[in-house]
């Protein structure tokens, strides 16, 4: 059975058409990436998976289970975790403290939750940042502590937006590590990302998402190979007017050739 499975997820802010007919799919121990220039809808459809917007139209099911009418907290309890671009920890909470937060989800017992926090940070390669105050982390420590966020709600399917962008060589191939090894225990990914080598090396399946609508998918060279992808991507039309700036992570626009930004 399919863990992830949207079939025609439209979504509207007003005159903006932000998604049109999205289909998508992803099974358990895979990673399927999704691409797009800036202001594709690649956050938003992050959105309406995990109950954040509701969508106008189309269907989600998760593990078989219908979840397009869902509110986030059920969803999340039914199995998929999201996290967000702009990671914002609790405030003069520790490392340790923000992932227990989480693991409440599903143990509300403070002892449980702290033995199940503690299992995720050693999980993600961070149990030396638990006593540190979460709002003095480096962008790599936070996106770090976030991808444990998301774990520690036990999910099968984990939707990671843009966890690479700004971070360095180094940290970002330690991010990546992390990703595989998450697939290897057998969770679906799905994950947003903007440079091209980096969604090759790490995605089984792409999806590409231009003006709100999959203008490609399949595997990444497939994608990649296509004329339409290329023309979105390598700057033969002026960019979308009105959208945010490069990056909510800091990233420049088109820093690396071959950016998906
Ligand atoms: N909450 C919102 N209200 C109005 N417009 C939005 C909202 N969120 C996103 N948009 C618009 O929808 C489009 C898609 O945005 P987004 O999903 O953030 O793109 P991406 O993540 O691919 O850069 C953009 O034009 C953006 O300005
Ligand atoms: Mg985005």
């Amino acid at each position: 059975m399919m863990l992830l499975e949207a079939t025609g997820v439209s979504k509207a802010f007003g005159g903006l058409q932000a998604l049109k007919g999205v289909d998508l799919q992803v099974r358990r121990g895979e990673i399927v990436g999704v691409i797009g220039p800036n202001g594709a809808g690649k956050t938003t459809l992050f959105g309406c998976l995990s109950g954040f917007h509701r969508s106008d139209a189309g269907q989600v099911t998760l593990c078989g289970e219908r979840i397009d009418r869902s509110q986030p907290h059920d969803i999340c309890r039914l199995g998929m975790a999201r996290t967000f671009q702009l990671v914002r920890p609790f405030q003069g909470m520790t490392v340790l403290e923000n992932v227990m937060v989480a693991a409440m989800v599903r143990h509300p017992a403070t002892a449980v939750a702290r033995d199940k926090a503690a299992h995720v940070l050693e999980r993600t390669g961070i149990v030396h940042l638990a006593g540190r105050d979460a709002s003095g982390l480096s962008l790599a420590d936070l996106r770090a502590m976030e991808v444990a966020r998301a774990l520690a709600t036990e999910p099968q399917l984990l939707l990671l937006d843009e966890m690479l962008a700004g971070l360095t060589p180094v940290e970002a191939e330690q991010m990546h590590e992390r990703f595989l090894s998450l697939r290897d225990d057998g969770l679906g990914l799905l994950v947003i990302e903007h440079s091209v080598p980096t969604v090759t090396r790490l995605c089984d399946q792409v999806v590409v998402l231009d003006f709100g609508q999959v203008i490609a998918s399949g595997t990444s060279a497939h994608v990649l190979a296509n004329a339409r992808v290329q023309e979105a991507y390598l700057g033969k039309r002026p960019a979308r007017s009105g959208v945010k700036a490069a990056d909510e992570a800091g990233a420049a626009p088109g820093a690396v050739t071959g950016a998906l930004t």
